[in-house]
């Protein structure tokens, strides 16, 4: 079976590349480079001991997917995480967000209508729920008006995934809804690879504790929540990873009778910021130096999947805890600090 893995050198994609080589897949790679290096071609190697094939094609010149998918007619399933993915950047070019987020996954959909057998898994992102009314969240709950022109491609791209399943029964695809991914490949091969300053909290406290950053700022101590900081559902990526591969192979045996599905990825446990802190400091003996700051803007009091769905009808269940992520994370940045 060979798989089309979108941005697979990108931080989730060659972690799920990963998984997907583990289980006998074989795996083509897109990316254009832009969030992520050859490096990384050459961990997933190591780590599995196969070379995935590779094609550096920038998914937003239609006429290179075109002739890809001219070159690789057995194409079996795709898994496209091919996107831009800065919250905060995206306020400010809208336009360029909207083209590499969505413009890439139309032209994706329109060559896929060509192999009618092969399927489709999408990452989108708990941020299409907003600040929710019922925690924990269930993939029934209303998509919220998105915050921003990121998380607004999150929730029109599963729309355009759903009205192409519906025009098209022979398409089938999945969405999966990630909470806060974090952490490492265990040989600290892969990690994440922020750009410049970590806008996400792990990648921030473990450059924090490494000494690239003086202190890491807790965005807000008065929020409604048992120690008045932001409650997240902190995912291990390999988790995350994993879950793909369940979907994938959900897609490939048939085995839905709807043609679009939506999942939570999650653990289904919230944590605080400064319980992450605090079990950052105990898995890896190292103490952090923060502050309380203020809150940042168009953070939600509290996000956390109801994982029943992905347990009881995708059959995923999570492995890793908290603290196994976070030694992960910080084995890698550990990694990273050596590289450098
Ligand atoms: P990432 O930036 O590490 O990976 C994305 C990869 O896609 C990068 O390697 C990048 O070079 C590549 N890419 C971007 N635009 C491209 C284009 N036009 N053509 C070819 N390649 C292109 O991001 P990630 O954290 O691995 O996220 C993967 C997906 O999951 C994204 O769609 C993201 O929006 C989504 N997601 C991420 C998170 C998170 O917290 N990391 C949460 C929810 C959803
Ligand atoms: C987690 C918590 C912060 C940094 C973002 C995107 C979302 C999704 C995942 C893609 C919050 C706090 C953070 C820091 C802090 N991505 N924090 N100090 O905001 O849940 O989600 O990434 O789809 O769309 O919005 O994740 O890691 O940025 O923040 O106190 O320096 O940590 O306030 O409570 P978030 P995050």
């Amino acid at each position: 079976m060979k798989i089309l893995v979108t941005g697979g050198l990108g931080y989730i994609g060659s972690h799920t590349v990963v998984a997907l080589q583990n289980k006998g897949f074989d795996v083509v790679i897109i990316d254009n480079l832009s969030n992520s290096s050859l490096d990384v071609l050459a961990g997933i190697t190591e780590i599995t001991g196969k070379s995935p094939d590779f094609e550096k094609i920038d998914m937003r010149q239609k006429e290179d997917v075109i002739s890809f998918f001219e070159k690789h007619k057995d194409i079996n399933g795709v898994i496209h995480f091919a996107a831009s993915k800065a919250v905060g950047e995206s306020v400010n070019k809208p336009l360029a967000y909207y083209e590499n987020n969505l413009g890439t996954l139309t032209t994706l959909l329109q060559e896929l209508q060509k192999i009618a057998s092969a399927p489709l898994i999408f990452s989108s992102s708990c941020t299409v729920y907003g600040q929710a009314d019922k925690l924990p969240i269930t993939e029934s709950a209303p998509i919220k008006p998105a915050e921003s022109p990121y998380g607004n491609t999150k929730k029109v791209g599963e729309q355009i995934i759903e009205d192409t399943c519906n025009a098209y029964p022979n398409f089938s695809a999945i969405a999966l809804r990630y909470f806060n991914p974090i952490g490492a490949h265990s040989s600290a091969l892969i990690g994440e690879l922020p750009i410049g300053v970590p806008q996400n909290l792990v990648p921030f406290i473990t450059q924090t504790a490494i000494g690239k950053r003086a202190e890491l700022s807790v965005f807000g101590d008065d929020y409604p929540t048992q120690d008045g900081t932001c409650i997240r559902d902190y995912i291990h990526v390999m988790d995350l990873a994993e879950a793909h591969v369940v979907a994938l192979e959900r897609l490939l045996n048939k085995k839905s009778e709807d043609n679009y599905e939506v999942f939570n990825i999650g653990t289904g446990t919230g944590n605080s910021v400064l319980e992450v802190i605090n079990a950052f400091e105990s898995a890896n003996q190292k103490s952090l130096n923060y502050k309380i700051a203020e809150r940042r803007k168009g953070d939600v009091i509290a996000a956390y999947a109801d994982t029943t769905k992905s347990k009881t009808v995708l059959g995923w269940t999570p492995k890793y805890s908290l603290q196994n992520a976070l030694k992960s994370a910080w084995k890698w940045e550990l990694a990273l600090s050596k590289k450098e």
